[in-house]
């Protein structure tokens, strides 16, 4: 089943805040209702993002397709739903481009995104699998940190889609999946979409991950990112800073896994990226706090980034 799809001209979605209790399926028809459930995670992940973007401009270009000022409106909105993911304007803007040629032109446009994320998935899926086996050997005991698989994507995934590969080849060790406080990306989505693909798994909390690293028990973290800045830098859920550092200090490969729709090179480095803050309410209900939703890794603490074309190896001075 498809995260994200087009179907009898509305946008059908699953609406992951109601996994893993629910599977429910959401039936988007207007631009509101699109970016309301990219503002409360209903569809979320970077390539997912992309793909939410393109086809919330293809229900724009039908609604307004008479009226230029409240389709640019809405283009403007869509894209700028959630700062952080470098896929949601990108997608947005690239179904835009289609615009003068009208709602049919669009709407292929936006197909195009969605039929390209699922072929990078497969792609990162057999790349990022062989990388794992070159560096780690076999059976490699892997952490993940956040939701990457294909929820976060049409289907298949990035960095999951690696464990999912390496899985069905027969040559995965074991994973653990760290939960991802506060919205528990990790302990939700990602435990549930290795419970249906058969994969034994354990869940974490994010503090363990770099404790697990040092008591030699992980060979490799591997992880998603929402933008690979043009210096490598890469912004990904908070907490992945925390398990990079970790990975460096026990000496293991940092890996992240995403297709060429996150590499931004208009962006040099990660101090240049918004980071969402998403409020206080998530993490606590009873005073203050701050809630920055993703953080920046420094390049230098990246073994290599796998995209659906290329291994960019980080540790031999190779850049995006
Ligand atoms: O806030 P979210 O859940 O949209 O954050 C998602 C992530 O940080 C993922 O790791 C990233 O988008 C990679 S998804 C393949």
């Amino acid at each position: 089943m498809r995260t994200i799809d087009w179907v009898n001209g509305a946008v059908e979605i699953i609406d992951q805040t109601a996994l893993p209790g629910e599977l429910r399926v959401l039936r988007l028809h207007t631009v509101g209702e699109l970016i309301a459930a990219i503002q409360s995670l209903a569809v979320r992940g970077a390539p997912a993002l992309g793909v939410a973007g393109a086809f919330g401009v293809a229900l724009a270009a039908r609604v307004h397709h008479d009226d230029p000022v409240a389709l640019e409106v809405a283009v403007r909105k869509i894209e700028t739903a959630r700062p952080t993911a470098v896929n949601l304007a990108r997608g947005a803007l690239r179904a835009a481009r289609l615009l003068p040629l009208g709602p049919d032109a669009v709407l292929i446009e936006a197909c195009v995104i969605r039929d390209e994320e699922i072929v990078a998935s497969q792609a990162m899926a057999a790349i990022g699998a062989d990388l794992v086996t070159e560096l780690c050997g076999p059976r490699p005991r892997l952490l993940t940190h956040c939701n990457t698989g294909g929820l976060a994507a049409v289907t298949i995934g990035t960095a999951l889609g690696v464990v999912g590969e390496l899985h069905r080849r027969g040559g995965l060790g074991s994973v653990i999946a760290s939960e991802t406080r506060p919205l528990l990306q990790g302990a939700r989505l990602t435990s549930w979409e290795l419970n249906q693909w058969g994969v034994e798994h354990r869940v974490a909390v994010d503090s363990a991950g770099p404790f697990l690293m040092a008591r030699g028990e992980i060979d490799a973290v591997i992880l998603g990112a929402d933008r690979i800045c043009a210096n490598g830098d890469v912004i990904n859920k908070i907490g992945t800073y925390s398990h990079a550092l970790g990975a460096r200090r026990a000496g293991i490969p940092f890996l992240v896994v995403a297709p060429e729709s996150t590499v931004d090179l208009d962006t040099p480095g990660g101090d240049q990226v918004e980071i969402e803050d998403r409020g206080a309410a998530e993490v606590t209900a009873y005073g203050d706090a701050v809630n920055p939703a993703f953080d920046i890794t420094p390049h230098d603490l990246v073994t290599a980034i796998v995209t659906d074309r290329r291994v960019i190896r980080l540790d031999h001075g190779e850049k995006p």
